[in-house]
């Protein structure tokens, strides 16, 4: 799906859920840059004003700065009124994969400090089981990463290392292949007791809202 899907949901999102004065948290990966730029836009011409920005992830921290937008740290802004992101699948109930980006810790992090999680895709993004389009990434600590690669093959997952690539948080993922998800709760709550697990790209029950771009439009879809 093009450039063009991705920046008419980022632009339909920032104008009917980002308001003066709030904090905003800031997601990862290129639908999400449209958001950062959506937003730098209007503080520029004057439309948003007192937006502050707290970023999941190094890269968009520097591209929020780039596009003049304030930046906080959890620790002096712990509650976001709202934050806005992408997601590499989008499920029944908006039950979503994320973090082919590789900032999925952040990125759930910031979410959940959040009052409102905004998600924003093109339809590309919509399945009817998740697992069915992306392997679902699982950030693990180094020292673990054998015993969790084992525990998630007994989940039924078929784990790859991302070579080369290293989190924000120093960690590793393992892009897992299920066939596909059939119980997302489930497996959420499976992955999340595997120690040294730190993270897993399922978010369920998170998002309030979805902005979904497509030729034709954007729809806007709730749980
Ligand atoms: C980053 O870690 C991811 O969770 C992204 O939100 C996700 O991969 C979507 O990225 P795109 O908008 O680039 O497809």
């Amino acid at each position: 799906m093009s450039g063009a899907a991705k920046r008419s949901a980022a632009e339909a999102a920032v104008a009917a859920e980002v308001r003066s004065g709030m904090t905003v948290g800031l997601g990862s990966g290129s639908t999400a840059a449209f958001v950062v730029i959506a937003i730098g836009e209007r503080l520029r011409d004057g439309r948003l004003r007192d937006v502050v920005g707290v970023p999941t992830s190094e890269a968009t921290a520097v591209l929020a700065r780039t596009h003049g937008i304030p930046l906080a740290t959890l620790a002096e802004r712990p509650r976001l009124a709202v934050c806005l992101d992408g997601a590499d699948e989008i499920g029944p109930g908006l039950a979503l994969t994320k973090g082919l980006g590789g900032a999925l810790l952040r990125e759930k992090v910031v979410a959940v400090a959040a009052d409102r999680f905004v998600v924003v895709v093109d339809e590309s993004k919509c399945v009817g089981r998740l697992g069915e389009r992306a392997p679902l990434p699982v950030e693990v600590i180094r020292f673990a990463e054998p015993v969790c690669a084992r525990l998630l093959a007994a989940l039924g997952g078929d784990s790859t290392r991302r070579d080369g690539f290293t989190t924000d948080e120093g960690n590793v993922i393992l892009d897992c292949r299920f066939d596909p998800i059939e119980d997302p709760d489930a497996l959420a709550t499976a992955i999340s007791a595997i120690p040294g697990v730190a993270g897993h790209g399922l978010f369920v029950g998170m998002a309030a809202v979805a902005y979904v771009a497509s030729a034709t439009g954007v729809d806007v879809r709730v749980p």
